[in-house]
């Protein structure tokens, strides 16, 4: 049995916040922006949205292109790194939104490769016959969790969510051919938050100090990422014997323009077969791919037969990749 994705949806909150507005707020212009990263613009959630707010508009979408009704889903999977709280999980938060009546709701956290571990998950769960029909939200307030006075961070993130509804295959040649997911926690202090959690409750020295804030080490990640996103794509599709140029679109981690280009160049994939549109999003975390994938599918970048392999790495760090057959 084979598990495929029946339905794809995002969320964009309405603000735009320009790089040109940054200028304002940090020691910062739109050319060092635009060249180092690609990003030119991103989006940031009212007061009024959160994070499973966000995730239910788009899991609205999601439902509506697969077709499926509320009793379907089975299981609500989501994936963020600023959830709305500690607990409850958003996933129950976008059930009771939505009302879907008979479902398993569980959050999971794996920073930006959330939402291709989701994916994973969910595959899990269908090929094994557990369940049918499963919903995977990835997004992230990342607003909320920047410290808008350090350049080095605020200038590449920005708020959305996207959604796909995982779904038994009824067509034998399409659906899933596989995921690889890789974890290294000696990365640890290359991308966290310090405080917040039970290691370091929230206390005033702690918000005096700003560690409720997420920290990066940008170089050392960005090599990293590089390296990793590509090598765990290219060990997946030679796992399936496959070739690289098999692949007719890779939905790549949409962190910043020049780790994708890097990726490309190392793996020898033409450019133009990785879908960008961080230039108008940023980096929106679990939500990249799933919003990525949304907008490859309206503008038909996408079609039935094709190879479609995703590929993240985030905080953790955690990384990986799937491939889908279309
Ligand atoms: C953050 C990032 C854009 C920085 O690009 P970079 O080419 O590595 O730049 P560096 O960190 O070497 O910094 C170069 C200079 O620009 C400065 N700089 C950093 N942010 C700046 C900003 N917003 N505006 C202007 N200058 C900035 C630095 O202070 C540094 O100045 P210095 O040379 O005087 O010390 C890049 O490292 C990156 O994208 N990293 C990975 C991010 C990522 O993937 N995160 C999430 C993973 S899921």
């Amino acid at each position: 049995m084979r598990a495929t994705i029946s339905g794809a949806g995002k969320y964009i909150p309405k603000k735009v916040m320009k790089n040109r507005d940054l200028e304002k707020m940090v020691d910062t212009n739109d050319d060092w922006i635009l060249t180092r990263t690609g990003i030119s613009e991103r989006h940031i959630a009212s007061s009024l949205e959160t994070t499973s707010s966000m995730g239910a508009e788009a899991a609205k979408k999601a439902l509506k292109m697969s077709g499926l009704a509320k009793e379907d889903i089975e299981m609500i999977i989501f994936a963020s790194m600023s959830h709305d709280k500690l607990f409850p999980a958003s996933a129950c938060l976008v059930q009771d939104e939505l009302k879907i009546p008979r479902t398993g709701t569980v959050d999971i956290e794996a920073a930006c490769s959330g939402f291709v571990y989701g994916l994973s998950l969910a595959n899990a769960y269908v090929v094994s016959g557990m369940f049918k029909n499963v919903l995977v939200i990835g997004a992230d307030t990342m607003s909320r969790i920047v410290d808008w006075t350090d350049r080095n961070t605020c200038v590449l993130f920005g708020d959305g969510a996207g959604a796909a509804i995982v779904s038994r295959s009824e067509d034998e040649n399409s659906g899933f051919l596989g995921f690889r997911l890789r974890g290294d926690g000696s990365y640890k202090n290359l991308l966290y938050m310090e405080a917040g959690g039970s290691f370091k409750p929230a206390s005033h020295e702690s918000v005096e100090k700003k560690e409720h804030f997420l920290r990066m080490n940008g170089h050392s990640t960005f090599k990293i990422a590089v390296r990793m996103m590509s090598d765990v794509l290219e060990d997946l599709t030679k796992e399936h014997k496959l070739e690289l140029p098999d692949i007719d679109i890779v939905i790549p981690h949409q962190a910043n323009r020049r780790i994708i280009e890097g990726v490309a160049e190392r793996l020898s994939i033409p450019l133009d077969s990785f879908y960008i549109n961080l230039n108008k999003y940023g980096n929106t975390s679990a939500a990249t791919i799933p919003i990525a994938l949304t907008e490859a599918l309206e503008e038909k970048r996408i079609r039935k037969g094709n190879l479609v392999a995703f590929v993240a790495l985030g905080g953790g760090f955690t990384w990986g990749s799937a491939l889908l057959r279309w």
